[in-house]
């Protein structure tokens, strides 16, 4: 059953995280405190939204986000999309992203954008659900120390 994200799920939401970004292909080095912390600062965003697939009381996928104003309406950018290990492949994420993004037009969001590797299994699902690669844009960062 799809639910809106509340901070009350933030426990099962951050097992879901952890489990999900610490396998492959990700291979990330969350730890349960970190990921936590990066849920919460997240759900303290203005204009957060978010919607948790949960299954016998356990999420088992969920996406998240906040809209940002811009000069022609509301642009909401996801944070973070992920769907369980053992849940992959089975159509859950495809039915997210849907439900999701009909919540976020009903809600007068007019433009959704995300972040994520090139060439990754992530591009090749967002491309599956409409997305598309804006060439004309690049990502620029500046690290510090090592
Ligand atoms: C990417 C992810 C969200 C997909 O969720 P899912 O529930 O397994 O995807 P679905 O079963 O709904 O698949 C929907 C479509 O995307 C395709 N797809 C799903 N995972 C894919 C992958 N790893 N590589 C290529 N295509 C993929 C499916 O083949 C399906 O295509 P179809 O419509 O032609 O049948 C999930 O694998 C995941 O959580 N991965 C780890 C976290 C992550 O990568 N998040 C997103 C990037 S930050």
């Amino acid at each position: 059953m799809m639910k809106r994200i509340t901070p009350e799920m933030l426990d099962g939401l951050t097992e879901l995280f952890v489990e999900t970004f610490n396998a492959p292909p990700w291979n990330d080095l969350w730890t349960r405190e970190q990921a936590r912390t990066r849920l919460l600062d997240i759900m303290k965003r203005p204009k957060f939204l978010g919607l948790a697939d949960v299954r016998d009381g356990r999420p088992v996928g969920m996406v998240m986000g906040h809209a940002e104003q811009s000069y022609d309406g509301l642009h909401f950018q996801i944070l973070e999309f992920c769907v369980a290990n053992d849940r992959k492949g089975q159509g859950i994420g495809a039915e997210m992203m849907k439900q999701f993004t009909d919540y976020l037009d009903k809600k007068g969001i007019t433009a959704v954008y995300l972040l994520t590797m090139r060439s990754s299994s992530g591009e090749d699902f967002y491309l599956k659900q409409g997305f598309k690669t804006i060439s004309e844009m690049c990502v620029m960062s500046k690290r510090y120390g090592t």
